[in-house]
């Protein structure tokens, strides 16, 4: 069956809105980085996350050498980090400039304030055409609460919004989804 055309492919994924996410590593003690906005979780039991990133990114093959990443989940405020760390502030921009970092586990960097982050050890890479896609394993966890993520849907950063109940005499409901 023939595939659809790259800019259909494009076009349509403008419109599925994600978290924007720094993907870090570290390694021989230097700190590396990448906005991206393909990550999902894959399972919770074992707690496994997937993480795709282009082969021709410098980051790329830092993580494949360390065995280890950091996805930061961006909180609203984030857009300037997120564009540095995208390389839109210029390639010789220091990223790490930006915010302020500590470490989890695995020592990748973890910015502060973030809604939440998944230090990982890489357990498996999956080569597809121009990406890497990372199976991670997840070896500690922080979630900042009160805080609301970062988005980026249709070209843009955005902000979530919660879906206003409409004032009326229908009984509250409880609106919490679990999966
Ligand atoms: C909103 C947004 C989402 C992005 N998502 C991804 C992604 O999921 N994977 C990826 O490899 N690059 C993604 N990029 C592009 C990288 O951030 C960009 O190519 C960056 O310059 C790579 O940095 P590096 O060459 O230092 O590794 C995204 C960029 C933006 C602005």
């Amino acid at each position: 069956m023939e595939t659809v055309s790259t800019q259909d492919f494009v076009q349509a994924m403008g419109q599925h809105v994600s978290s924007v996410c720094i993907i870090t590593t570290t390694l021989n003690g230097e700190r590396f980085g990448l906005t991206a906005t393909a990550v999902n979780s894959i399972c919770a039991t074992p707690p496994r996350l997937l993480v795709c990133v282009n082969t021709s990114g410098s980051t790329h093959a830092k993580i494949l050498a360390a065995g280890v990443l950091c996805v930061n989940v961006l909180a609203e405020g984030h857009d300037e980090i997120a564009k540095a760390f995208a390389g839109l502030l210029g390639k010789d921009f220091d990223k790490f400039s930006i915010g302020t970092w500590t470490k989890l586990k695995t020592q990748s960097p973890v910015l502060n304030e973030t809604t939440a982050v998944f230090d990982c050890h890489i357990a498996e890479t999956i080569k597809q055409f121009t990406h890497t896609i990372f199976i991670c394993e997840v070896v500690a966890t922080r979630v900042t609460k009160n805080t609301a993520p970062l988005l980026y849907g249709n070209q843009k950063f955005r902000h979530l919004r919660k879906i206003e109940a409409p004032k009326s005499n229908t009984p509250e409901v409880d609106d919490t989804l679990q999966y």
